[in-house]
């Protein structure tokens, strides 16, 4: 049986923090507006003690959207927590999101603490964020890499504390999908009250596992998923949305669904890349160029007949127009055809003979024959059939 997995989107948190990508509160507005439109059920809107702008940015950004939960970013320090609580004043649903890091190699080399005083510090601030709000989440940075015996520990003291989410970070992408999904399930059995409070996936992508790990995450108990659009973020980046999205909607032993409205995958991939002026990579699955394009003979016959021989997907469902059929060197007479019919021509057969060695002349040339030069080539022909 599938659940409801929350989508958590931190584009505006995790996402920003790529090098050369950084937004102003305006263009921050209008992609988390774009965010609620896509049907998010959480906004990570900002970090507000990392800067005056991360704090204007929550703010304005709590008063734009009326529908997701806003969540703001803190360490374990009060400091943050009071920012981040004054940053929320506006939110309509708000959530303070403080952490520690838990894993050993973080307490003993970054945090130069130990084991209990970790436990003390998370429970402390969980218990000051409820000052502000009743909806805290709590992140063990580094779980991919805590001992679980311990990390159940933690996770224990801060649901006592009053946690609502348990945020379960892969912070290096260092786990496989099956060691993530395990530590998720070992979560799910051996925290005492964990049904007090929903678990949380955040997968970072250094080995390209951050999408199968959430969604093993999934399969084994978490009920949200921390993700951004593109999966840009920090090195590797994050998860993806529209991957994680499309993934559940696809698979039924993915165990979960969304709310997610997949027709904006698309459109909101676009703003969000324009906006950061980060460019979406061309094979990137579900909103890349080419996630619908077709380039080789065989594929193109394939998918002329019936769309769905080479499509698990259609681009209408993600907000894409249609699939295209790109004119190589590869190409065979049945995608020349279909372009030429696309661009209203209408060749006889032995047309299209003589019109195919001329094409096959052409694409070495060009790599790629675009609509403009399949009317220079009909032209050529002597035809007169371009309308
Ligand atoms: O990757 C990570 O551990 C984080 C936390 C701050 C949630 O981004
Ligand atoms: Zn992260």
């Amino acid at each position: 049986m599938s659940d409801r997995v929350y989508i958590f989107d931190t584009t505006l948190r995790d996402g920003e923090q790529v090098p050369g990508c950084q937004l102003n509160t305006e263009e921050k507005v209008v992609i988390a507006q774009e965010l609620e439109k896509l049907g998010v059920d959480v906004i990570e809107a900002g970090f507000p003690i990392s800067s005056p702008g991360d704090f204007k940015s929550v703010i304005a950004i709590s008063k734009a959207v009326s529908e997701p939960t806003i969540t703001a970013l803190s360490r374990a320090v009060e400091k943050d927590i009071d920012r981040a609580g004054e940053a929320l004043k506006y939110a309509k649903r708000g959530r303070i999101h403080t952490g520690i890091g838990t894993s050993d190699q973080h307490i003993f080399t970054k945090l130069k603490s130990d084991r209990e005083k970790v436990i003390e510090r998370a429970v402390a601030a969980v218990k000051y964020a409820k000052k502000y709000v009743e909806d805290v989440e709590f992140y063990a940075e580094d779980a991919g890499r805590t001992d679980n015996e311990y990390l159940a520990r933690v996770l224990e003291a801060v649901v006592a504390a009053g946690a609502t989410v348990l945020n379960i970070p892969d912070t290096t992408g260092f786990c496989l999908p099956e060691e993530y999904g395990q530590k998720i399930r070992y979560i799910a059995e051996n925290v005492k009250d964990v049904h007090k409070a929903v678990i949380s996936t955040h997968c970072h992508n250094d080995l390209g596992l951050a999408v199968a790990n959430s969604i093993a995450a999934v399969q084994n108990g978490a009920r949200q998923i921390e993700c951004t659009i593109n999966g840009i973020g920090e090195r590797a980046g994050n998860t993806s949305l529209e991957e994680v999205v499309m993934i559940m909607k696809k698979k039924a032993n993915a165990r979960g669904y969304t709310n997610i409205n997949t027709q904006y995958l698309y459109p909101t991939s676009q703003l969000v890349s324009q906006l950061m002026n980060m460019p979406v990579q061309a094979n990137k699955a579900v909103v890349g160029r080419n996630a619908f394009a077709h380039s080789s003979g065989i594929h193109q016959d394939g998918v002329i007949k019936n769309r769905e021989n080479y499509e698990i997907i259609d681009p209408l469902e993600v907000g894409v127009d249609k699939s295209s059929i790109i004119l190589t060197a590869r190409s065979g007479r049945a995608a020349l055809n279909y372009n030429l019919n696309s661009i209203g021509v209408d060749l006889s057969k032995e047309e299209l003979d003589i019109a195919y060695e001329r094409f096959l002349v052409m694409a070495d040339e060009l790599k790629v024959v675009q609509d403009e030069d399949l009317k220079r080539l009909v032209e050529s022909l002597s035809l007169n059939k371009v309308s």
